[in-house]
Order: C-alpha cells, then structure tokens, then sequence
C-alpha cells in the first residue's frame, strides 16, 4: 500500500516576503487644496510629479510627494504614441484609476486629453465629471489660457476643482510653432500674463507654467494668488513639476533642457533583464533558494508508483 498522504513539501512558505501595499502604512492625512494654497502663502515649494500606474503611485507618494499628476503624457512615456494628442479618455480614465488605488497623501490631478473638452463647454464639464467621479481624481487639468476659461468656470461651477496649465501647451503645440520655449516677445509675454490671471478668475486653483522664460514665470507668480507650478519656468514658482520618466532615465528619445536626470533606470532595467537571461541560459536560475523541495523518500515513493 502506498502512503500517498505523505507530507511532500518541505518548503511550503509561498511568499518570500510580504508587505502591506499601502504607500504609507501609518494612517496619513490627504492634502487638501487649502494645504497647497497655505503652502504659497508660506513661501515653501510644492512637489509635483507624474505617475500613471499603481506601482509608479506606491512610489511618488511614499516618497512624499505633494501633487500628482497622470499626465497625457503617458501617451508618450508608457504608450509609445509620438505625441500626446492621440490620448483617450478611456485611456486617461484607466490610468487614472490605477494611480487613485495606491495614494494616500498626495493630491492626484487627472489630466483632461485633447478633444475631450475642446468642443463645447458641455463635453468639457461631462467629461471632467467622469474623470472626478469615476475615475476617483482630486481635481482635472485642462490646457489653454483665456480662450478655455468659459469651460474653466463651468468645471468649477459644477464643483469640480481645476488646475490650468499655460505656456507651452503640449496638446496645440503645432499651432504654436512646435515645442519651443514660450512668451518670448513683449505681446506673448503680456498674452500668458492675461492668460493666467483669466484663468484665476475662472476658478482655477493652481497652474503649470509650461516653458516660459524664468522671469516671466517670477511675474505670473507674483500676479496670481494660486499657486504656479513650473515645468521649464524657473526657481521663482511655487512649486515644480517633471514628468517622471524623464527624471528616472526612462524616456530615451528626447530630453528637454528643463529635465534634471537623477537616475538612469533604464540602463538599470537593461541590464537586469541581460542578466536574467544569462541565469537562464547558464541554468544558474533558479537556485533551491527559489525552489519548493519534497522529502527524498517522497520522492522515492513517487518514482516507484510511476515506474521510473
Ligand atoms: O501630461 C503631462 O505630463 C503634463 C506635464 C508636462 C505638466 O502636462
């Protein structure tokens, strides 16, 4: 008679390690838009950055960032799309979900993608609307100055926070000449003043200043009570934001000026990948160290049933 209820496994840990998946397993408290305006009127800089998975929120938000932003840019940095306008709003909304699962503390922006709320000032509340309410976003962000602020001030009409984002505007750049740095004539330098201020009398509660000389961005930032946020517009802002695969070294085809690289995790990634490859190919992975075991004479047990 065979003894088919021997225990077999002697390693029966499945998990080499197991940790509480929260950003911050003490119980943190959720910025609020009042903390960011306090922060302006205390001189101390707000921290922004991208993310658009849960484990790129687990991150940024473990490391203390302030705002984050699921940027459009994911079209470029995790879709492979050559510019952001082909983005989705289902694309925006999936996204912006996976982020919203994994924060805590940070205060999560929701980008709004080209033509979700370029048509009317109905298509552009509806949508916002389903960025907030479905897809669990602290507020929306839209691109343009004066001409958006009649669909600025229905989204905030409508009780949804709205963070505006002037300079230069990723999602129209071919009508301004393609990336290049903004606000450079006296005219364009008054405009994204004017810009600015009419979207603070909108109802936005902060605004990215996108490429514009530092200067201009001093003056914007002296002008507006809300918080100005720079992206290539200098030391004089607010606060800064960097779209964080440029900052980790992740997005290779191009870096603007404005970018500072902390890391190359791409190169890192490479060559983890290399060196896995050779582990395989050399069958020095896995170890035991990675395998679950049976007792010899289980073993010996089996072998004999199966005739081998
Ligand atoms: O989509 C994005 O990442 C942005 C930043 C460039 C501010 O809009």
């Amino acid at each position: 008679m065979h003894n088919l209820n021997l225990s077999i496994i002697l390693e029966n840990e499945f998990f080499k390690e197991e940790y509480n998946m929260s950003s911050h397993p003490e119980p943190v408290k959720k910025l609020l838009i009042s903390d960011l305006w306090a922060m302006k009127q205390e001189g101390k800089k707000i921290t922004m950055i991208t993310a658009y998975s849960y484990p790129q929120g687990l991150i940024v938000d473990e490391a203390g960032i302030d705002i984050i932003l699921v940027g459009d840019s994911l079209g470029m940095v995790e879709l492979g799309y050559k510019d952001t306008v082909p983005v989705t709003m289902e694309e925006m909304l999936h996204h912006t979900k996976a982020v919203v699962r994994a924060v805590n503390r940070a205060h999560i922006v929701g980008d709004m993608p080209f033509m979700s709320y370029n048509i009317s000032v109905e298509q552009a509340v509806t949508n916002a609307g389903i960025l907030y309410k479905e897809g669990g976003a602290d507020s929306i962000k839209l691109e343009g100055g004066q001409e958006m602020a009649d669909k600025v001030e229905a989204i905030h009409r409508a009780g949804i926070p709205v963070f505006g984002h002037i300079g230069l505007t990723p999602q129209t750049a071919a009508l301004l000449g393609g990336f290049k740095v903004q606000g450079k004539s006296i005219e364009n330098a008054k405009k994204t003043v004017d810009d600015a201020v009419a979207l603070e009398e909108a109802g936005a509660f902060a605004l990215i200043l996108e490429a514009i000389p530092k200067q201009l961005a001093a003056i914007i930032t002296e002008k507006v009570k809300i918080p100005t946020i720079g992206i290539g517009g200098g030391v004089e802002c607010d606060g800064q934001v960097l779209v964080l695969h440029d900052m980790v070294g992740l997005f290779k085809r191009f870096t603007p000026k404005f970018v500072k690289v902390y890391a190359d995790l791409y190169t890192q990634q490479t060559d983890a990948v290399k060196e896995y490859i050779n582990d395989v190919q050399t069958a020095t992975f896995p170890t035991d160290e990675q395998s679950f075991t049976m007792k010899q004479e289980a073993v010996d047990e089996l072998r004999k049933i199966l005739g081998m």
